[in-house]
């Protein structure tokens, strides 16, 4: 591959950043991220981020009032649409080893200003997905604490969702994550790789165990009839509705896909595997095994635990708070539901380490750009890690997860996420055309049917979400805009390389 200097293609918002561009830029030692990371490391990473809230808190929201025991079907659907994308993924990570995922992607494709709006995309998603799993987590430390040893919380430092007002715990796991990530790469990944095994034993026990206590009739309907949506009106209806004055039902086979667009938070990190590519030893071969890979995994898992508890509890029976553990409850089988509430508590705390990891590295690369502050991306001289991004993110993470409730936001990092999926696929048609040359370690099969796929597949999930979330993410993407206009524009590096100066 050429090392020339190449100037942009273009010199508006849409110039690109060439590839070649991209990759030299890692190399330079202040800026330069250590490369340690196998696929093996990868697929724990990504098995780590993607097992969390989405299967053991949301499967029984999903199962109650969406689809029943079709749930299953749910996460095979949202399974496929997250395929489709990450093929996408692959093809692009395995082509751009570079930290930050679909913004390098889009920078080397399609040009700076989608670039920045996808890295803006990419804050929201990772930074309001950390905060509601670690909202996730306190609820889940305070119910064992509650239960085993009689200690209670402080309502005031409950957290808004349990009628409080600051969620202490939440912010207090934050902030050790954050000081383990500014330590390095390879702890974060031994204690990843511990807590990711405890995980998926609980998730296996979940299936094993809970295989002899399935029912034939709860199974009957397998696909509930479809009832109308209650709150089916207003901004709190799908924005499908909304524009093409549709009905949307709970239950039945439309169901099934609005339980998709819920449980997709469930898939959401595989995408995060892609953030650490140039962390990454052979980023051609093992980027692509490392985001399939443990997607697969996952999908397997999730489609096995749903039918084992919609088999063991009917689904209108079942908890909306913890689904896993409960069912165990109602089968007369405490021991279980404490192991895997354990196991759940101890679980949550890699989504929400590697969120914040993917979330600074994506931080890293807007900076190196000269799109943030150049200061957020000189590495520690000790430990090679992004620690100014890392502390400034960390601490603001924390303190949003205090003061949090958990709902809305899963919403928006939903929206955020399907957002980031089609301009990724977008991004592979381009540079198909843009930058035929380039070595592709990994091609996304039936280019340019299967990216068009994906946009299609993601757009659905979209406009089955609320119409209030698509008005909160207009908001924050024109803050976005803003921003970029105001800052962004006139330092960007490669704005200056167009100019003549040295980038
Ligand atoms: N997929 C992650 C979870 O379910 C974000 O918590």
């Amino acid at each position: 591959m050429s090392t020339q200097q190449q100037p942009p293609r273009s010199t508006g918002a849409f110039r690109t950043k060439t590839v070649e561009q991209s990759i030299r830029d890692t190399e330079e030692p202040e800026h330069a991220l250590r490369k340690s990371l196998s696929a093996w490391d990868l697929t724990v990473f990504g098995v780590g981020v993607i097992i969390g809230t989405g299967i053991f808190v949301l499967t029984g929201i999903a199962a109650k009032e969406n689809a029943g025991p079709a749930t299953a079907l749910s996460f095979v659907a949202a399974g496929i649409v997250c395929a489709l994308a990450a093929l996408c993924y692959a093809e692009f990570a395995s082509t751009v080893p570079v930290a930050g995922s679909a913004y390098t992607f889009s920078y080397a494709s399609i040009g700076e200003l989608p670039a920045w709006i996808i890295g803006w995309d990419l804050v929201l998603e990772f930074a309001l997905g950390t905060a509601v799993v670690a909202v996730g987590w306190s609820g889940y430390v305070r119910a064992l604490l509650e239960t085993n040893i009689g200690l209670q919380m402080p309502t005031a430092l409950s957290g808004p969702d349990a009628g409080g007002h600051f969620d202490l715990l939440a912010f207090l796991l934050i902030l050790a994550l954050t000081a383990v990530l500014v330590i390095g790469m390879k702890l974060s990944a031994r204690i990843t790789a511990i807590v990711v095994a405890i995980k998926v034993t609980v998730v296996l026990l979940v299936i094993v165990a809970g295989a002899f206590f399935i029912k034939a009739e709860n199974y009957t309907p397998f696909i509930p009839p479809a009832e109308p949506q209650e709150t089916g009106s207003g901004l709190t209806a799908p924005l499908v509705q909304v524009l093409f004055g549709y009905e949307p039902t709970n239950f039945g086979v439309m169901g099934i896909f609005t339980a998709a667009s819920i449980v997709f938070f469930a898939f959401i990190g595989f995408d995060v595997v892609a953030t650490a590519a140039e962390e990454t030893r052979n980023p051609q071969r093992d980027m692509p095994r490392g985001i399939l890979g443990s997607l697969l995994i996952c999908t397997v898992l999730y489609v096995a635990v749903t039918l084992v508890v919609t088999g063991m509890q009917r689904y209108t029976e079942m908890s909306a708070t913890a689904p896993l553990a409960d069912a165990f409850k109602a089968v007369g089988q405490p021991f279980f539901a404490g192991a895997i509430s354990v196991g759940a508590a101890v679980g949550l705390i890699t989504v929400c380490m590697i969120l914040l990891l993917g979330q600074t590295r994506v931080f890293f690369a807007m900076s190196r750009d000269g799109l943030l502050p150049r200061f957020f991306s000189i590495t520690h001289p000790k430990f090679r890690t992004p620690h100014r991004a890392t502390i400034v993110l960390g601490v603001a993470i924390a303190i949003i997860a205090g003061f949090t409730s958990l709902q809305a936001l899963a919403a928006l990092v939903n929206i955020g996420t399907l957002f980031a999926f089609v301009i990724v696929a977008l991004g592979v048609i381009i540079l198909r055309n843009t930058r035929p040359d380039l070595h592709r370690a990994f091609r996304t099969p039936w280019v340019p049917v299967l990216p068009a796929l994906s946009i299609a597949a993601s757009l659905w999930l979209m406009l089955n979400l609320p119409a209030e979330t698509w008005l909160r993410f207009a908001v924050w993407m024109a803050l976005g805009v803003v921003v970029y206009y105001l800052y962004g524009r006139s330092h960007s590096r490669l704005g200056k390389l167009g100019k003549g100066a040295e980038f």
